[in-house]
């Protein structure tokens, strides 16, 4: 399949590097064509990685990833526009603000989320909340921690692209995907990371998860 990955950070690189071991191929996209992360890590995976600008990315994937800074995500998908449409978004962003330091807090809150904000912008897209509260290593590589025995949440108003993304998730290594409701369960998927990052402060390390237990 194509994919086309928005975002040259860790996330992006890490993700996009795991789609292209599972055969498939994948565009990353920068805020300009000539980004020299996406370009070092397209040639580090070359023939099925190549790269652009997040329009670029966005017009070669039959199924995007969000892996832009989540405080500035609307701004980077406004530059792929239409070619979102009809798209699924998987959306891995945390609206994070660190410009007072750490920990945290989070640009948008409470009674609204970053999700439905990308959902709201961009209607015809297919948006899916995923993996945006584990750290990149464990989103592509469950079994680091306690042998995959933990949870992944998918959140989003299509049920068909809630599955899809479910199917690529048990690719990744996956056991249990649960499906957290409509887009609007980014809320809590976002707010979480308040907890998160004082975990991973108490924990001292990046590799843990939660896992629902009913
Ligand atoms: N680190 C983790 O393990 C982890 C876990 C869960 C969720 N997340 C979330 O995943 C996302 C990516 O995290 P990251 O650490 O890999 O990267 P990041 O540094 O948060 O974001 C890098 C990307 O954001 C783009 N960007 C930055 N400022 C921009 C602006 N003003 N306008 C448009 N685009 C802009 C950059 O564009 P250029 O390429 O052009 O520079 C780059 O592609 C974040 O939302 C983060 O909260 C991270």
């Amino acid at each position: 399949m194509k994919f086309g990955v928005l975002g040259t950070g860790m996330v992006g690189r890490t993700i996009g590097t795991k789609l292209v071991s599972l055969g498939h191929e994948v565009r990353m996209g920068a805020r300009t064509a000539t980004n020299e992360k996406a370009r070092d890590w397209a040639r580090e995976h070359a023939p099925k990685a190549t790269f652009g600008s997040f329009g670029d990315a966005a017009a070669f994937g039959e199924t995007i990833f969000n892996c832009t800074n989540g405080a500035n995500s609307i701004e980077a998908l406004r530059s792929a526009g239409d070619r979102l449409a009809n798209k699924i978004v998987i959306d891995v962003a945390n609206p994070l603000d660190f410009s007072k330091g750490m920990p945290p807090t989070l640009t948008i809150v409470n009674d609204d989320s970053l999700g439905e904000r990308i959902q709201k912008t961009f209607p015809r897209a297919k948006v899916v909340k995923a993996l945006n509260t584990i750290n990149c290593a464990v989103m592509v590589d469950p079994q680091k921690v306690a042998g995959g025995e933990h949870d992944v949440f998918v959140a989003g108003n299509d049920g068909a692209a809630k599955e899809q993304v479910t199917e690529l998730l048990r690719t990744f290594g996956w056991k249990n995907v649960v499906d957290a409701g409509d887009i609007g369960a980014s809320r809590g998927l976002e707010a979480y990371l308040l907890l998160w990052v004082r975990l991973m402060g108490a924990l001292k390390t990046p590799s843990f998860n939660v896992h629902v237990v009913r």
